[in-house]
Order: structure tokens, then sequence, then C-alpha cells
């Protein structure tokens, strides 16, 4: 893993196809990148009245974390081990309504704030009960009607996020309602890496889009970069739909068609006239991946205008390319690539973090 990622993009040399497909290169990257960093757990709504969990599993191939989400009585959102500090039972096996944590194997309690609260036959332990028999809770951040969660924050969700939040500031994000019916999971044959790596440039698009190609202008296709996120901002053509923005808004004379918000490293919030597509990336194992697509919808009627229509079709457009990329980092006659320093800057970027967290 001893590589880097030169800082000045015109000299450098893409990620060693190694990364992509190393069993050892993924499992380092269980502890070093993902434990690490901010992982998207679920949206509110899971956890929307006072008693109700939400047990989940944090990254289900690549962490397995038994997590899960509560609201207590006083209306507080926590993210808990849903590990039994007795003997490591499962506390909750599925989403319900209660006003306590009952563990089935031995009758541990615990309040809906992870403390413990009861515990039969065990007058004589001594010592007990200790803050070692609470279920230890986990970072949980925030966003509008987005909870996400973190092992061991390696940055505050806060900092990584207040470019993004400012941007989208004004925005009808109160109005959104999750379309339960239009999300779905896409399978991909692939690294994760990959995945994000296609997803972080607009280069390939009049390659392998030729319909989001034709609501995109291509020549103002822009990318900034901050230092755990990337914005790469999609500019209508003339006369193709556009996000209604606030009156004060900076970007309002640019005719802005989708905001494509990555954070580092499996998240994704894309902004569409219709509202916003959360796409979270879950690596399965080092050759294949998990991409859901969360739709949360604040205008109906614009659900087919624009860059945010035909959603599907750019999906499985890239699912093709980015398996045949897998396939290639395979052989033997290819090490490393070069970057375009006009279009792959999100790219760099990304290549940069990852050998930040893997060294
Ligand atoms: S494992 Fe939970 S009470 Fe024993
Ligand atoms: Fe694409």
């Amino acid at each position: 893993m001893d590589f880097t990622i030169d800082a000045d993009i015109s000299v450098a040399r893409t990620l060693p196809a190694r990364v992509y497909s190393d069993p050892e290169i993924f499992s380092a990257q269980r502890e070093r990148i993902f434990a690490r960093t901010w992982q998207w757990a679920a949206h509110d709504e899971v956890v929307k009245v006072a008693g109700q969990v939400y047990p989940f599993t944090l990254l289900p191939g690549a962490l397995d974390e038994p997590l899960l989400l509560t609201r207590d009585a006083n209306d507080q959102v926590h993210c808990l081990s849903n590990v039994c500090t007795h003997r490591g039972t499962l506390v909750v096996e599925g989403a319900g309504h209660d006003t306590q944590l009952r563990c089935r194997y031995h009758g541990r309690r615990f309040t809906l704030d992870g403390r413990f609260d009861s515990m039969p036959e065990f007058q004589g332990a001594k010592g007990f009960p200790s803050k070692a028999d609470d279920l230890p809770s986990v970072a949980l951040a925030r966003w509008e009607r987005f909870l996400l969660v973190s092992l061991r924050p390696a940055m505050p969700f806060d900092d990584m996020s207040a470019p993004m939040r400012e941007r989208l500031t004004g925005l009808p994000f109160g109005r959104l309602a999750f379309d339960a019916a239009g999300a779905r999971d896409y399978f991909v044959n692939a690294n994760w890496a990959l995945y994000i790596d296609n997803y972080l440039e607009g280069f390939h698009i009049p390659y392998v889009h030729s319909g989001l190609a034709g609501v995109l202008d291509y020549g103002e296709y822009a990318v900034e970069l901050d230092r755990y996120s990337v914005l790469q901002l999609g500019v209508a053509k003339q006369g193709e739909r556009t996000i209604t923005l606030p009156a004060a808004h900076p970007d309002t004379k640019r005719r802005i068609a989708a905001y494509y918000y990555w954070l580092f490293p499996t998240t994704m919030f894309n902004v569409y006239p219709w509202g916003v597509s959360v796409n979270v990336v879950t690596p399965l194992a080092v050759d294949r991946t998990r991409v859901s697509f969360l739709p949360f919808v604040w205008d109906e009627s614009a659900r087919e205008q624009g860059a945010g229509a035909g959603l599907d079709r750019v999906e499985r457009e890239d699912e093709a390319i980015v398996e045949s990329v897998q396939r290639g980092t395979r052989s033997r006659l290819y090490e490393r690539g070069r970057y375009s320093p006009t279009r792959e800057t999100g790219v760099h970027h990304f290549h940069r973090l990852l050998a930040e967290f893997l060294r």
C-alpha cells in the first residue's frame, strides 16, 4: 500500500490497479476508511415518534456492525450498539415500538438512550452495574431528513458537510417525502472505489450517457473540491429544466440542472428539480458493490424532466462501464493511468483521500 498520488494533477498517476482487486487492501479499508468516516444510516422517518426503534447493519460486507436507532421519550434520537452488554446477543431484531429495550436471551433491560436499567439474577455481582453495562453510543449526525453515523469519526460531520449545507441553504428540504416505491438497489460487479471514480467525473457523460448528454451543457460542467467532499455542477442546456433556487442564491444565474454532492467515502446527495436522490454505496466485497437509490421528492411534477429524469438508464450505463473497468484493472499489462487536469479533479481528490487514509 506504499503508493502516493501526487498533489499536482498534471504529473500525478492514478490509483494502482491492485487497490481495486486486492482482498487485503479491501480488508485494510474496513478499519482505516469505513470505520473512521461518516456513513448513511437512514432517514428520520424510521424513528419518527418516541419509542420507535430501528435496528440496522452498518455496511454489511465491510463493517457488519449491528447498530440501533432509537427515539427516546424526550424526543432525542440516538444511535447505539445493538449488541447486549451481557453475552452479546442482538438486542433488537426488528423495527418496532417500545418504552424500553429488553434482551430476549436473559432479560437485561436498557432505556431507549442505551443506559443499563435492570438484570435478573445479578444480586451478587460486584461493581455491577457499571458504565460498561450500558449500550455503547455511536456518533450520530443529522442533516435535514438524513441521518449518518460513524464508529470512530476522523472528522466532525458538521465540518465535512459545511460547504454542502451552506450551498444548499434555502432549498425546500422540509417538503421532501420519501418515495419508498421508487427506491432501488443495484448490484455492481466491481470494487466500490471504481463506482466512486466514475461518479466523480462528468468526462464520460458524452461517451456513456447519450440521454443525459442531451440536457447538460458539457462546456459549463464544473467541479468544486472541499476537504472531504466534491461538488459537481450540472448546468442545463438552453430550454432544459433547472432547479428552482431561492432569489438570493449565489447560483441563480447559472441554470443549475443538478448538484451532485459526494461526501467521502460512500454517500452522494444528488439534487434535481424534483428533489434529492440519495445514493448510498455499500462495499459488499472487494469486487461487489451495492448502490442504493433513495428518492426524496419535493416536486413530483418535475420527476421526468431535465438531469433528474431517466436515472435508471443512467445507472445501468454506469454499471456496464464500471464492470468493464473492473475486468481491465485485473490485467497484468495495466498498472496506473494519468488524469485529465481539466476533467478529473474530483477523481484525483478522491484518490488523494484514499492514499491518505490507507497510509
Ligand atoms: S445476552 Fe442479553 S441478557 Fe444475556
Ligand atoms: Fe455516469
